[in-house]
């Protein structure tokens, strides 16, 4: 009998339960059985398994979070660590590992990998920040969440003719944040693809209200090298507007997956099993064009961030704005 585990591992993102129930879902369809190691690659070294059935994960797939618990392991980034979670995998007769996670996440699946271990990746973080798949599990609900975050925090803005600021997840990518601001039409939008100055963003707002907006919304990543509340106080001093700012924050991350989360986690799922039942390894689903694809482990970061240029000149000009 083929004995496999799954393990997320970094930011728990919403999807990653949906993704968990359908290995194992799917893997009791072919008679392989599933162990869950908890907390991601500290659990591997601690040896913390749990056998996974149909029954255990039987109603998870609707819930963000993560059932198996996550965490960031600085131990497992040494060479010792990665020996370590390979040699329980070993004792544990383990045939491959999934690993569901972002980018620290693969750099590790990677290392297990150079050990012999069998990897099967499947990208789990709402940063979007593994560039050769067009989305990661959890990307679109962080997306939604925040939305609808700054929707409702627009309408008592609007009410009081005052500015907003929003900065939302993503780490050092921008992506969040653009389809965030696009989304909500934001008057300016900040991130660090794009090199601008809280003078820019300033620049912007004044264009906007000088054509009678009085409520203007600006968009910025958690990777700019200003804050919300920087840019709030240099429109405030600059624009002579009352403004209030927000960081959106674990909201993002939290809540149930959006469908297009679901159908990615059961996507992936199904074809990690499939690729397992056939024998194939060591590589990394994703997804392009809305079709799920898989390609070698070790050639994941050999794309670039493909920054959505088209869609931030649109925003822009949506303003008309340079
Ligand atoms: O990687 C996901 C993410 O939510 C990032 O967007 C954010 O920078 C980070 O995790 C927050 O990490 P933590 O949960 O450790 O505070």
């Amino acid at each position: 009998m083929i004995k496999i585990a799954v393990l997320c591992s970094g930011g728990d993102c919403q999807g990653m339960n949906a993704c968990i129930q359908t290995i194992v879902n799917m893997a009791s369809v072919h008679g392989i059985m599933v162990m869950g190691v908890r907390r991601g690659y500290q659990g591997l070294m601690e040896n913390d398994f749990v056998e996974l059935t149909r029954e255990s994960v039987a109603n998870i797939g609707h819930l963000g979070g993560c059932f198996l618990k996550v965490a960031r392991s600085e131990e497992f980034k040494k060479p010792e660590g990665v020996k370590l979670g390979h040699d329980n995998l070993v004792k544990n007769r383990i045939d491959y590992l999934i690993v569901i996670g972002g980018n620290g996440s693969y750099r590790g699946a990677i290392e297990l990998s150079e050990l012999g271990t069998k990897v099967i990746a499947i990208p789990g973080t709402i940063d979007n920040d593994l560039f050769y798949t067009d989305r990661t599990l959890g990307f679109d609900t962080a997306v939604n969440n925040a939305v609808s975050t700054i929707d409702n925090i627009r309408q008592t803005m609007e009410a009081n003719d005052r500015g907003f600021i929003a900065e939302v997840m993503g780490r050092e990518c921008g992506h969040i944040a653009l389809n965030v601001a696009a989304a909500v039409g934001a008057h300016s939008c900040a991130v660090k693809e794009v090199p601008v100055e809280i003078s820019d963003v300033v620049s912007d707002v004044k264009q906007c209200l000088s054509k009678g907006i009085k409520s203007p919304v600006v968009v910025i990543s958690e990777a700019c090298e200003f804050t919300a509340n920087d840019v709030k106080e240099a429109i405030e001093k600059e624009c002579g507007i009352e403004c209030r700012s927000s960081v959106v924050g674990y909201v993002q991350r939290g809540g149930a997956p959006s469908v297009m989360d679901r159908l990615l986690a059961i996507q992936s799922g199904v074809m990690a099993i499939e690729l397992i039942y056939k024998g194939i390894y060591n590589v990394a689903l994703g997804i392009r064009n809305n079709n799920v694809f898989y390609m070698k482990l070790d050639e994941v970061y050999e794309l670039d961030n493909e920054f959505n240029k088209v869609l931030y000149r649109q925003l822009r000009n949506l303003h008309n704005l340079k």
